[in-house]
């Protein structure tokens, strides 16, 4: 069977998600960063390649996603899209990129298709953010929403919490999600919402919802590369499932590169280039003659 969830070659037909809904076939989608990350997503079958704003906190090392700029996520977007050919790669639109005006999100958003080659750009929030996604699709880009826990307004939601854990909120959450399908957008994650919230959400929309932190009901997962594979070393949230620990195996080869180093066991002759006798022999006799 193919590891893919459906088509069979080429990059995935974004139609193609409404169908895997309909189907009742789950959503991969796992963030991305580079072209080596972008090219093992892809080669692993995932859907969908986010290239996030978490990696504000990842890789460049900020307390949290805020710091993110244009210019990094740009950058970063390319090298994914080189990598994942497959799978829709989706750019995240940094703070301060869209809230500015509608104008300057659909500038940006062009600039994720047109210099990075995102396929589709993600936007947190609803309220105001709803007319920066009705402007961008109706400039042609594909949006993907992203309600509950938004890491750009952690400070203004009190933190990194679980949202919509009153009725209140819930319900507030509840429209938020369908205004934003109204909007335009093409799929929505929820993030850190309770799972039978996510669920009645997921039942309410068209369109495909990808949770993190929202349970099982959602039609996609999505996980932050860094956090699934055991590279960020921080406190991870309880929604994280590792699969991996790359941190610590790369730690024991870099231990083990030290050592061969200064013990002279690196490099091997297998790791060197050689030169014919002849030819040393007379680089030799030139080097002995030279005063
Ligand atoms: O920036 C990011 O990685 C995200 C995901 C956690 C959804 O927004």
């Amino acid at each position: 069977m193919s590891k893919y969830a459906s088509w069979t070659h080429g990059k995935l037909p974004l139609p193609e998600l409404l169908e895997l809904k309909c189907r009742g076939q789950k959503i991969a989608m796992v963030t991305a960063y580079d072209f080596p990350s972008g090219r093992i997503a892809d080669e692993a079958g995932v859907e969908l390649v986010l290239v996030g704003d978490s990696a504000a906190m990842v890789v460049l090392g900020h307390d949290s996603t805020v710091p993110a700029t244009m210019d990094e996520l740009l950058l970063l977007t390319r090298a994914a899209t080189r990598g994942a050919k497959r799978p829709l790669v989706i750019a995240d639109m940094p703070f301060g990129s869209f809230q500015v005006s509608g104008e300057v999100a659909v500038e940006n958003a062009v600039r994720f298709v047109k210099e990075a080659g995102a396929d589709a750009v993600k936007l947190e929030g609803a309220g105001p953010t709803l007319s920066r996604v009705q402007a961008i699709v109706g400039a042609g880009v594909p949006v993907m929403g992203h309600v509950g826990l938004t890491p750009q307004s952690a400070t203004m939601l009190g933190g990194f919490k679980a949202q919509g854990r009153t009725a209140e909120k819930a319900e507030r959450l509840y429209e938020d999600a369908l205004a934003l399908e109204a909007a335009g957008c093409f799929a929505i994650v929820l993030e850190a919402v309770p799972a039978a919230i996510a669920s009645r959400v997921t039942e309410a929309l068209q369109v495909p919802t990808i949770g993190i932190g929202a349970g099982a009901g959602c039609d996609g997962q999505v996980l932050v590369w860094h956090d699934l594979l055991g590279l960020y070393e921080g406190k991870a949230p309880r929604f994280v499932k590792r699969y991996a620990d790359l941190a610590d195996a790369a730690r024991r080869a870099l231990e083990a590169y030290v050592a061969d180093v200064r013990e002279g066991r690196f490099p091997e002759e297998q790791h060197t280039y050689a030169i014919p006798d002849e030819e040393l022999e007379a680089f030799e006799a030139w080097l002995g003659a030279r005063v």
